[in-house]
C-alpha cells in the first residue's frame, strides 16, 4: 500500500502538535498524576498487567497521550466516540447546561430531557412512544427487560437472547449476554434462554448461507414453542454490530419480527453499540424497514457520542400504554441526568448536520473496499463482516480449515502484539478474540482512515507469520 504508513510515524508528533496549537493552554499548570495502576480497579483487565498511556486531549478522530504521543482512533474507544474526541458542538451544549442547572431529578421536569426525548422518538418513528433514561448500555437493556415482563403480564416472563452477544455487564444484563465473560460467576437471573448465533462463517448448523433458509432465526421459533410460547416475554437481540462480532445475515432480523408477532412476544432491539450511525443507519433494524421495528430498543454509546454518559429504552406506543395508568416500579437518581440530556440533543443535531449517517454508510463501503484488498494479500485474514464504519475481521491460521488463529474467546499474542505495534505507529486498534474490529468515529477524516489501514497493512504480516499450510500439505510434508 505504498509508503503512507512511514508518513504516519513520522507524523504523529506533528499532528498532536498542530492540534495543540489551536487549543488554548490550560489556565494552571496541570499536576503530576498519580500513578493509575496503583489506585484504579480497570475493567476487562488482569489488573497487574495493565499498563496504558494516559490520555489528555483529543480532536476529532485523533488523541493524544501525555507524552505528545497522537493516536488515530480506529475503535471510537470502545466503539462509542462515534462523533469523535471533543465535539465542539457537544462540549458547548454540557458548558451551557451546567450554567444554567446541573440536576433536576424525575419528580421535576427538565427542559433537555424532554427535547431529547422527543428528538428520539422522531427519529425512530417511534411515535406515541416514550424514553426511558438510564446511565448507559447495560441499565438500559435490564430496565427494558422489566417493561417487557410488566407489559406481557409475565412477571417472571423468559427472555430469549444469543450464544456470543454482549448486553452489558451488570448483574442481570451479564446474564442476558451469551459472553465467555459471563462465565466466570454465575449471575443466576432466572428465564434467560440462550439461542444459537447467526454466524455464518461458522454457522452452528452446519449449513451455507443463503441455501440455509435462515434456519437460525427459525430456531428462535421453535425454542419459543420448546420453552410454552405464554412462559417468554420478550426476545433481546443485537440487530447488527456487536463486539462478539456476530452480524446476521439479512433475512434475520425480518424474521424475529415475524416470530415475535406470531408468539406475542415483545422484539427488543439492543442498538448500544449499532445505534448512532454505527452501521450506516441511524438504527440498525432501520435497514429493513418499517416492518422490522421491534418494540422496544436500547440505546447508550453514541447518544451522546461518549461525551458523559447516557442510555435510554425508546419504548413503542402498545408498550407505553401499558404503563399509562400503572405505577412504573423503576427508577434511577439519575434517570434523565440534563447534562447528559443536553449533550444527547447536541449529539443528535451534530449527526443530523453534519450528515454523519450517511458519511459512515459512504466511507464505510470505502473502508470495506480496502479490507478486501488486505484480505488478497494477507492469509491470516479469514471472514470480513459488518457495513458503514464497523468492520469486523476475523483472523485465522488457516483459510481452508478456518483453524481459528486461537481458540475463542482468547487473544492470539500476536493480535496482542498488533496492537502494541499499532499504538507504536500512532493507530489505537481494538481486538476481541480473534476479532479485530474497526469502528472510527463518523468523523474521521479520510486521510487519517487510510493511514490507519496502511499501518494496519503493515502490521498484518504478524499475524501472517502464524499462518499453517493447508492441510494436505501438511500431511505431505510431515512424510517426507
Ligand atoms: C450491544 C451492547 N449492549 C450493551 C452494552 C453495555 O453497555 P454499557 O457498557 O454502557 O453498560 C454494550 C457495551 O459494549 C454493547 O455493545
Amino acid at each position: 500500500m505504498g509508503e503512507g504508513g512511514l508518513t504516519i510515524f513520522a507524523c504523529r508528533h506533528t499532528i498532536a502538535a498542530m492540534i495543540k496549537a489551536t487549543t488554548p493552554p490550560p489556565s494552571s499548570p496541570i499536576q503530576p498524576a498519580p500513578d493509575e495502576r496503583a489506585v484504579v480497579m480497570h475493567t476487562w483487565s488482569i489488573q497487574a498487567e495493565w499498563n496504558a498511556p494516559t490520555i489528555v486531549g483529543g480532536k476529532g478522530a485523533l488523541f493524544w497521550d501525555e507524552h505528545d504521543n497522537a493516536y488515530i482512533d480506529m475503535s471510537s474507544m470502545a466503539e462509542c466516540a462515534n462523533l469523535g474526541h471533543q465535539h465542539p458542538l457537544v462540549v458547548e451544549a454540557i458548558r451551557k447546561q451546567a450554567e444554567a442547572m446541573c440536576y433536576a431529578s424525575s419528580a421535576w421536569g427538565s427542559r433537555p430531557r424532554a427535547e431529547l426525548a422527543a428528538r428520539l422518538l422522531e427519529r425512530s418513528g417511534f411515535e406515541g412512544g416514550r424514553v426511558f433514561f438510564t446511565l448507559g448500555g447495560a441499565d438500559a437493556n435490564e430496565n427494558a427487560i422489566k417493561l417487557a415482563r410488566w407489559a406481557t403480564n409475565k412477571p417472571v416472563g423468559k427472555v430469549l437472547t444469543r450464544y456470543r452477544s454482549y448486553h452489558g455487564a451488570t448483574h442481570a444484563a451479564m446474564e442476558l449476554s451469551g459472553d465467555n465473560r459471563g462465565w466466570t460467576y454465575a449471575p443466576g437471573t432466572p428465564n434467560v434462554v440462550h439461542a444459537l448465533p447467526p454466524y455464518c462463517y461458522r454457522c452452528p448448523f452446519g449449513l451455507q448461507y443463503d441455501s440455509c433458509g435462515i434456519r437460525c432465526a427459525d430456531h428462535i421459533a421453535e425454542l419459543i414453542e420448546w420453552e410454552g410460547p405464554n412462559t417468554v416475554s420478550a426476545i433481546l437481540m443485537e440487530p447488527h454490530a456487536g463486539s462478539n462480532g456476530i452480524v446476521a445475515p439479512p433475512e434475520y432480523w425480518p424474521r424475529l419480527r415475524e416470530i415475535a408477532y406470531r408468539y406475542n412476544v415483545l422484539l427488543i432491539a439492543d442498538e448500544v453499540m449499532s445505534g448512532f450511525g454505527r452501521v450506516g443507519h441511524w438504527f440498525a433494524w432501520q435497514q429493513h424497514g418499517d416492518v422490522a421495528r421491534p418494540d422496544m430498543m436500547t440505546l447508550a454509546k453514541g447518544l451522546t457520542g461518549a461525551h458523559i454518559p447516557l442510555g435510554a429504552v425508546v419504548v413503542s406506543r402498545k408498550v407505553t400504554e401499558h404503563f399509562e395508568h400503572q405505577m412504573l416500579y423503576t427508577g434511577l437518581t439519575y434517570s434523565g441526568h440534563p447534562l447528559a440530556c443536553a449533550a444527547g440533543v447536541a449529539a443528535l443535531d451534530a449527526y443530523r448536520d453534519e450528515d454523519l449517517i450517511a458519511r459512515s454508510h459512504d466511507l464505510g463501503a470505502r473502508l470495506h473496499t480496502v479490507l478486501r484488498f488486505l484480505e488478497e494479500t494477507h492469509p491470516s485474514i479469514g471472514d470480513i463482516r459488518g457495513q458503514g464504519l464497523f468492520a469486523v475481521v476475523e483472523m485465522v491460521k488457516n483459510r481452508e480449515t478456518k483453524e481459528p488463529l486461537s481458540p475463542w474467546p482468547q487473544t492470539a499474542p500476536a493480535l496482542r502484539r498488533l496492537v502494541d505495534e499499532g499504538r507504536k505507529m500512532g493507530v489505537s486498534f481494538a481486538v476481541r478474540g480473534n476479532l479485530i474490529l474497526l469502528a472510527p468515529p463518523l468523523t474521521i477524516e479520510q486521510r487519517h482512515l487510510i493511514q490507519a489501514l496502511e499501518a494496519l497493512d503493515k502490521l498484518l504480516p504478524m499475524c501472517d507469520a502464524e499462518v499453517t499450510k493447508k492441510r494436505d500439505e501438511r500431511a505431505v510434508g510431515s512424510e517426507q
